[in-house]
């Protein structure tokens, strides 16, 4: 029996580098070995304020992007959140036994949504939709980023809850992946603050659909420091070693062998070596995109029949839950 891989992003915005090393490059190496669903998270999506438009050019363009990285609709299921309602009735349910102390812990809620009266029921209960989105499936592996760590193990706590309540082993434990040198990379502005779709600072990101003057502008302006040479040190230089864990990604050579190659050099020889590494691995991904977004309708019907492929599995989840509960199924 093939393990189940599930994970997504969230449809906003222009999924950047961060998304593609901390999660899409992951997900491509595991379409082989498992049993991968690859959603788009749109319910997600509007826990803060979307412009209708704008929502389903992400939704669309964000499977674009799926594909154009490699995710394959044949090997994979790639489907958006909303199309599978399944979902979201089981957030309702994990909804009611998940203690309001749990969410009060998660930093995301606390980051986000700094006056936290005024921001949305939905932003709060974030985490338990995307418990939902995880144990529908009963995924065996959560290949995410760093920052998504603390909803994994919510949603282990939540499968726990309801295992002990229902007195049986509906849920396995998923487990989170989080593995490689890019499980956090920084904004470009900031050594300090992760890159991330919502930064009003457009520089801060390199966007996976760039095209190659953007990218190098963006590099040749990304934050550095005074100190001489090419150094790893993630403490005092932040913004220089998060440069060399892009550079690192995306080539495979360590870091120790990146430094011993730019060290006596000069910094700017870097960032144009750096640009130029991120420019040939963005560029075919850029042109498949761009030849994608001609036909949406393709991408449309991409997304409805992995919806339907989804929608059996999670219809039978929610099932048996609703069976345990004693609702009339
Ligand atoms: P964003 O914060 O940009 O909106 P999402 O929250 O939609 O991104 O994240 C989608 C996926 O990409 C998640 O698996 C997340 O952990 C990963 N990810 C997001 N930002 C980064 C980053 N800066 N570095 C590494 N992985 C990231
Ligand atoms: N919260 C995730 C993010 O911002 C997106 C997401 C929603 C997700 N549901 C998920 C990721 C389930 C993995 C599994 O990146």
């Amino acid at each position: 029996m093939k393990k189940t891989v599930l994970s997504g992003v969230q449809a906003t915005g222009s999924l950047h580098l961060g998304n593609y090393l901390g999660a899409i490059s992951n997900w491509l190496k595991m379409q082989e070995d498992y049993n991968c669903l690859f959603f788009l998270a749109d319910l997600h999506a509007i826990t803060v304020d979307q412009n209708p438009a704008d929502l389903k050019h992400s939704i669309i363009s964000s499977a674009a992007i799926y594909l154009a990285s490699g995710i394959d609709p044949k090997k994979s299921i790639i489907f958006p959140q909303s199309m599978v309602s399944a979902h979201s009735e089981l957030a309702w349910i994990f909804n009611c036994v998940t203690p309001i102390g749990w969410l009060k812990r998660m930093t995301q809620f606390k980051d986000k949504a700094a006056n936290a009266d005024s921001a949305s029921l939905g932003l709060f209960a974030y985490p338990v939709l995307m418990a939902a989105d995880i144990l529908i499936y009963k995924a065996d592996l959560v290949p995410t980023g760093e920052d998504q760590k603390q909803h994994l193990e919510l949603a282990r706590d939540i499968a726990g809850v309801i295992n002990r309540k229902c007195q049986n082993e509906i849920f396995k434990l998923p487990e989170p992946l989080i593995t490689g040198v890019a499980t956090r990379i920084m904004s470009l502005k900031d050594g300090s603050k992760k890159m991330s779709k919502s930064d009003a600072q457009e520089n801060s990101r390199i966007n996976l659909i760039d095209s190659p003057d953007v990218i190098l502008e963006k590099i040749k302006k990304a934050k550095t420091d005074n100190i001489q040479g090419v150094s790893y040190e993630p403490e005092t230089r932040p913004e220089i070693a998060n440069l060399i864990n892009i550079y690192s990604a995306l080539t495979g050579i360590s870091s120790e062998d990146i430094i011993a190659k730019y060290d006596s050099g000069v910094f700017s020889k870097f960032k144009m070596d750096l640009a130029e590494i991120i420019i040939d691995k963005l560029n075919p991904i850029r042109s498949e995109y761009e030849r994608l977004m001609q036909n949406t309708d393709y991408l449309v019907d991409i997304l409805k029949a992995g919806a339907e492929r989804a929608e059996k599995i999670a219809t039978k989840t929610l099932d048996e839950i609703k069976t345990s509960f004693g609702f009339v199924v």
